[in-house]
């Protein structure tokens, strides 16, 4: 076997060698010190490890030229690539080089994996900060790359990898993890761009059909620097009670609105908005998370239609259900913009519905947390690491006031499962506790509050009375000087499960 690479040994044996200067990723010089860790760790051969501190400064250097090149290699002596994706290597004692097959090349086997699950947002004006279409856009990102498939980064999906089987779940499978920590510790050669075979395409993101397009009643240009939540008031178009079917969030500005979350709120609930509407300067009003308004019970938050991030799939609800939107409600649109470095121009975002006049079982979405932390009774105290709260209850016992869809004491299906906290949170899990054995629904591991999504279960979760519905969430605000509670703003936080439930079916 070949020797691993010193470009990525030189990082992580020596902590004096600086890093190279990348542009727009020199906040990330800690990770990519972790980066290099990480791959000589999982390496097959750590033999060498720890023996690149002497000349760590010269080779993190000549990092940023690809192997291909010949001349960029961190350490000619031991590794050089040829054009032709070959490594010569040298097992250092007699100085004797040998020309070895690299295991995989960028234009075989790495280029196909980037392709179908990084382009789609790692294209130039997309949402992602840079693009990675090239060989050298790769190459010069190699570890960083290779970091943030192999601890599951990107593509973003937050679910846990063992808790259940969710649908267009991009999780990448270990063999690609560790196919490219494998290419990066060769050297991350090229190989022949005629190797390329074009993955199929990924899965639509759009819906099957469109019934209601509503858009922003204008334009919106963010004005908050890098980030700007807004909450835009959308007329709905149907007379009559109508059921929503699927969702879509239609970003405008592609490179500058990060989230969307879409809520309908009945006629009653509407002036409270409205005033926050009309007392806003411009078009919509500030709002973090939700729609903005005070939340004294689940609720007040109206109907969540869902939750958007770029690449998610669109919400499809299950065959022959839905959910019901009265005639006079509106939408109530928060979009989360993260401005580039270049300005912001000016969005104007919107929704795609699917809508039926009837459906067979009426669904409703269930949002979950203790009424108590909504009046206040969940504490983060400042400096704290780690805070948990959580709590449980028997869903079934309470749905006939929780909603009129579905009457208490009756076994319901859960569907999907979204999770919700705000910057502080760091860690959830939603569970149904039952005597038979625990059945885990949402695990999410490390929160990252850029990424909110719904996770659609592929079989629903069937909760019996008597079953009970954990929700536990975790904080870090060690980093905080005051004291957090519940609440709507940037400043609070909130511990929120929200699912698609309905009648469990005969
Ligand atoms: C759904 C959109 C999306 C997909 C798919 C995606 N990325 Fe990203 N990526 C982003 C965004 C947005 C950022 C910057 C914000 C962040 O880090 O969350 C980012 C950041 C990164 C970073 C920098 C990480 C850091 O710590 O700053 C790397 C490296 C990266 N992506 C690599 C990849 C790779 C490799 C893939 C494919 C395996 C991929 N991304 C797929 C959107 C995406």
């Amino acid at each position: 076997m070949m020797r691993v690479i010193h470009s990525v040994h030189s990082m992580s044996t020596s902590a004096r060698a600086p890093l190279p200067p990348r542009r727009t990723l020199l906040r990330h010089a800690t990770t990519l010190a972790c980066a290099a860790l990480l791959v000589c760790a999982c390496s097959g051969d750590g033999s060498d490890s720890g023996s690149g501190s002497s000349d760590a400064e010269e080779t993190s250097d000549s990092t940023d030229a690809p192997a291909t090149t010949g001349e960029g290699t961190t350490d000619e002596s031991a590794t050089q690539t040829t054009t032709a994706g070959e490594t010569l290597t040298s097992d250092g004692s007699d100085g004797e080089t040998t020309a070895v097959e690299p295991t995989f090349t960028f234009h075989r086997d790495i280029r196909p994996v980037i392709a179908a699950s990084c382009e789609q947002c790692h294209t130039p004006g997309n949402i992602a900060p840079f693009p990675l279409t090239s060989y050298e856009e790769v190459y010069e990102l190699r570890e960083l790359v290779a970091l943030t498939m192999l601890n599951r980064q990107m593509p973003p999906w937050l679910a846990g990898g063992d808790c259940r089987d969710y649908e267009h779940d991009p999780s990448l499978p270990q063999e690609t993890l560790d196919m490219v920590e494998t290419w990066v510790a060769e050297g991350a050669p090229e190989g022949d761009p005629d190797d390329y075979v074009a993955p199929p395409p990924p899965p639509s993101t759009e819906l099957p059909s469109v019934d209601f397009a509503l858009t922003m009643p204008e334009p919106y240009t963010p004005v908050g620097a890098p980030d700007d939540y807004r909450c835009f008031i959308i007329d709905w178009p149907a007379e009559g009670d109508t059921y929503v079917t699927g969702f879509r969030a239609v970003p405008g500005a592609v490179d500058e609105v990060h989230h969307a979350i879409a809520f309908a709120l009945p006629p009653e609930k509407l002036a409270e908005y409205e005033a926050l509407d009309a007392a806003a300067p411009g078009i919509g009003y500030e709002c973090f998370g939700g729609p903005g308004g005070e939340i004294s019970s689940p609720d007040d938050i109206g109907v969540w239609l869902g939750a958007w991030a770029p690449g998610a799939a669109p919400s499809i609800y299950p065959e022959g259900t839905g959910l019901r939107i009265p005639a006079g409600s509106k939408i109530i649109l928060q979009v989360h913009y993260n401005v580039p470095a270049d300005g912001a121009v000016p969005d104007q975002s919107g929704v795609e519905l699917m809508v039926a006049d009837s459906v067979e079982r009426e669904a409703f979405m269930m949002l979950w947390a203790d009424v108590e932390w909504l009046w206040g009774q969940m504490p983060i105290p400042a400096g704290s690491p780690s805070t948990v709260h959580s709590w449980e209850l028997d869903p079934t016992a309470v749905m006939g006031f929780l909603t009129d869809v579905i009457p208490s004491n009756v076994p319901i299906e859960l569907h999907s499962a979204t999770h919700h906290m705000h910057t502080v949170g760091v860690r959830g899990n939603h569970t149904i506790k039952r005597q038979g054995g625990d059945e885990c629904l949402l695990e999410i591991p490390r929160w990252d509050f850029n990424w909110q999504n719904g996770y659609v279960f592929e079989a629903p979760a069937l909760l019996n009375p008597g079953d009970r519905l954990r929700l536990e969430c975790e904080y870090d605000n060690s980093a905080g000087d005051s004291d957090l509670n519940w609440g709507d703003g940037t400043g609070d936080e909130m511990c929120l499960g929200i699912y698609y439930v309905t009648e469990a079916s005969p």
